[in-house]
């Protein structure tokens, strides 16, 4: 018989767990405590912005095999119970508020069937695992408990689900592990490679990985630091090292830094589970990974200010893209919108334009001015800051952009437009980490 799955936590990665579950032909059944996005994801409606998952999602309500509600009650059908609920940042420290990860799996305790198999997906510090696993052998012993961490970016979350570079299990038993063979077979089927580990080992995994990658853009952005000293060129030199298949050229491209609702508090999350561990002196450089990442923000800043005055009071700055990468509408600790309101709290007066983060970022920055359309944002500016590099922004003309600014100055602060272009329009343009 096939099994039943449960989804807890829509959001990003449960709603693409529970869509693309569903596409495998499994009944899924999707969980979350707010009732809005529970109608929203009911009516086939995608509650954010991610290419791909929009279509998916209304197909796959048409087959009648997903649904999703708000009562926990609705898992004692399933037989497997993902939690994809978030771990977010404490108000009051570094370390993962759990909160929601213990709440989910107290609230679905009462219900779990005979044989059922919890399988965490969400990012959470090394321990958690076992410690629910202890929870749940009191509180529903006829379950188990497995780890399953969750390597999806946003902007690719269907086809990191479905054709991901790996699997990887964190299992106490051999019928866990069996179980999720089960459910992944068609995946496993594509060749996909299958990491069997231990529960820690599968927690840390993830978190490695994601510090790794943070790893490499802040070493990038180091880079670009000592380029933008010594008269260098950071996407020469990226280019050039990323030849070499043992670095490789991916998550080099220098700029204004990585943010997210991962990679910022994945990596403090780390440091923090690290010395409880009495392991911290091992995750020391993280902090200077994240302090080189916060450092590239700061640099366009100090640029704006050594270009036009100290003084921002008098001028206009249009700030190209609020999401913290392309093809999202996730504006979570998003490097372009903290450099807009470090520039507005400086005096100057800045609009910001984005394709889909405007809505979520005037929820979370209300005090700044947004613009619907590229035109109107950059309509008297004395400077234009390209901070999110969406692929619209490549297309723009910069001549016809050169006819409605105050003046022709431009920060790319993702080196990703063409220089010479603007250049040739007659634009002063500053790309971070090369100085010709
Ligand atoms: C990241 C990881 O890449 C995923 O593997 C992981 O599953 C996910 O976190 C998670 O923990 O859930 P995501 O947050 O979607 O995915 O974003 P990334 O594509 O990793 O980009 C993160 C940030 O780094 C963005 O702000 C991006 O602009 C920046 N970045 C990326 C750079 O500044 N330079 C680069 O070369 C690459």
């Amino acid at each position: 018989m096939t099994l039943k799955l449960s989804v807890i936590g829509c959001g990003y990665l449960g709603a693409t767990h529970a869509a693309c579950m569903s596409s495998l032909g499994f009944e899924v059944v999707g969980i979350d405590t707010d009732p809005e996005k529970v109608a929203l994801l009911s009516s086939g409606v995608l509650p954010f912005y991610e290419p791909g998952l929009d279509t998916l999602l209304a197909d796959e309500m048409k087959t009648g095999r997903l649904s999703f509600t708000t009562d926990f009650a609705a898992v004692a059908d399933a037989d497997v119970h993902f939690i994809c609920v978030g771990t977010p940042q404490s108000k009051d420290g570094l370390a993962a508020d759990l909160t929601y990860v213990k709440s989910s799996v107290a609230a679905i305790a009462p219900y779990l069937k005979d044989g059922s198999l919890v399988v965490g997906k969400s990012t959470v510090p090394v321990g958690t695992a076992e410690a629910l696993r202890a929870q749940l052998a009191e509180s529903a012993p006829q379950s188990d408990l497995a780890w399953n961490p969750e390597f999806l970016r946003e902007g690719f979350a269907v086809e990191d689900t479905l054709t991901p570079n790996r699997l990887v299990v964190g299992v106490a038993n051999d019928r866990a592990e069996d179980i999720l063979k089960e459910v992944y077979q068609p995946v496993i089927a594509l060749g996909t490679p299958w990491i069997r580990a231990d529960l820690p080992t599968a927690e840390l995994v993830k978190v490695a990985a994601n510090s790794f990658l943070a790893t490499k853009i802040s070493f990038i952005n180091a880079m670009a630091e000592v380029c933008e000293a010594a008269g260098g060129d950071v996407t020469v030199l990226a280019k050039a090292i990323g030849y070499d298949p043992r670095i490789g050229s991916r998550f080099l491209q220098a700029g204004i830094g990585f943010g997210g609702g991962c990679l910022p508090k994945d990596i403090r999350a780390f440091m923090a589970r690290a010395q409880e561990l009495g392991a911290d002196q091992a995750l020391e450089f993280l902090r200077e990974i994240d302090n080189i990442n916060l450092r590239a923000r700061q640099r366009v800043i100090d640029v704006v200010r050594a270009d036009l005055s100290e003084d921002l009071t008098q001028y206009k700055i249009a700030v190209l893209g609020a999401t913290f990468k392309p093809d999202s509408d996730d504006v979570r600790d998003s490097p372009a919108l903290d450099i807009a309101a470090q520039l507005q709290a400086a005096g100057a007066q800045v609009v910001v334009h984005d394709p889909k983060g405007i809505e979520p970022a005037r929820k979370r920055f209300p005090n700044l001015d947004y613009a619907e359309k590229v035109v109107d944002a950059v309509k008297g500016a004395d400077a234009i800051l390209h901070l999110t590099e969406w692929k619209e922004y490549r297309e723009l003309d910069p001549s016809v952009i050169g006819q409605l600014v105050k003046q022709k100055f431009l920060i790319d602060g993702r080196n990703a437009l063409d220089r010479n272009l603007w250049r040739n329009a007659g634009w002063r343009v500053h790309a971070l980490g090369r100085t010709d």
